[in-house]
């Protein structure tokens, strides 16, 4: 999931368009892209293009965001979206696993199907959430991932997402918290899409965290993400070649070796086998990434 667009749940004059672009995934938003006066029509469009012939056919990770787990509009999002195709649930506002709990608890009365219930990306997007990352992340088997969300964190607390140290204290700290229930983490929108500078730059900032790719409300911003987040032929390359020489050197009873000049032990393998899998989910277009 290099790239994920938001859509607004108002505009269904995007939703065809935005799957014929080139995002790996789409966020349809019933959230803050939607005026309170239009929730009841947008769940009703979104859900009714969520049970189309088109949506189910498609070959991109469908992403629905709700309203916050304790407004009214939560549990009429979800009673919508029954019968829907819904890949991931993205949940905003979530503040602690309490949260998680509710927010599973009604996914299994409206959302179970066969294959079982879509899993849940969390965003971790307020001052007590972030404190309470890990424990969110842990809360329940069902959630797949954390999102981390920049514009609610900094911006009513006036911190300035245009320095790399504050923005980076925050991704750190999600992408642990990630990392210690066994998740990926999913970086933040960013609200600049004509120049490609600060978004690039946190993209590059997030991939070099191990973040799986980045929140995009712009195709523009899809291009610049894709092309950061992608998992290139050398790297592949260079991780087969620590994978074969791990062989090799398991058959000779040694843990610790040499590859391209650096040593490589037990960490290190583990990274090379996560960039081939990585690639791999990318050439299959399996974009949720395994836990
Ligand atoms: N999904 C699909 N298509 C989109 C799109 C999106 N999120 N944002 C823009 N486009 C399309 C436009 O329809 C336009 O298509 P056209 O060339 O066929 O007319 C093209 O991309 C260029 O758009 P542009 O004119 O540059 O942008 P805009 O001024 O129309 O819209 C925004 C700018 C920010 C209002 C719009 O991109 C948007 O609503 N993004 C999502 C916001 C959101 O969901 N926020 C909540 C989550 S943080
Ligand atoms: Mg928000």
């Amino acid at each position: 999931m290099r790239s994920k667009l938001f859509v607004p749940g108002c505009r269904p004059e995007l939703f065809v368009k935005a799957m014929d672009g080139a995002a790996d995934a789409l966020s349809f938003d019933l959230e803050d892209s939607v005026a309170q006066a239009g929730k009841a029509q947008a769940r009703a469009d979104l859900a009714a293009f969520l049970r189309s012939a088109r949506a189910l056919a498609s070959d991109k990770t469908l992403i629905v965001r709700t309203n916050a787990p304790d407004s009214a509009d939560f549990e009429a999002d979800l009673q919508a979206l029954a019968g829907a195709r819904v890949d991931l649930l993205n949940v905003p506002k979530v503040e602690s696993a309490d949260d998680v709990l509710h927010a599973i608890e009604a996914l299994e009365r409206h959302l179970h199907r066969d294959g079982g219930l879509p899993g849940l990306l969390v965003n971790i997007e307020t001052p007590k959430g972030l404190r309470d990352a890990a424990r969110i992340a842990a809360a329940h088997p069902g959630v797949a991932g954390l999102q981390l969300g920049l514009g609610d964190l900094f911006e009513p607390l006036g911190i300035d997402r245009r320095r790399g140290e504050n923005v980076h204290s925050a991704m750190f700290a999600v992408r642990l918290a990630a990392a210690q229930a066994g998740v990926f983490a999913c970086d933040s929108a960013h609200p600049e899409f004509r120049d490609g500078a600060q978004f690039q730059a946190e993209a590059e900032l997030a991939r070099s965290l191990g973040f799986v790719g980045k929140s995009c409300i712009h195709p523009r911003q899809v291009e610049w993400a894709n092309a950061i987040f992608r998992v290139g032929e050398a790297e592949v390359a260079a991780a087969q070649r620590v994978v074969e020489a791990a062989r090799v050197a398991r058959d000779a009873g040694r843990g610790a070796f040499s590859v391209d000049g650096r040593m490589v032990d037990p960490p290190f393998l583990r990274r090379a086998e996560a960039i081939i899998a990585a690639a791999q989910r990318q050439s299959t277009h399996v974009t949720e990434p395994n836990r």
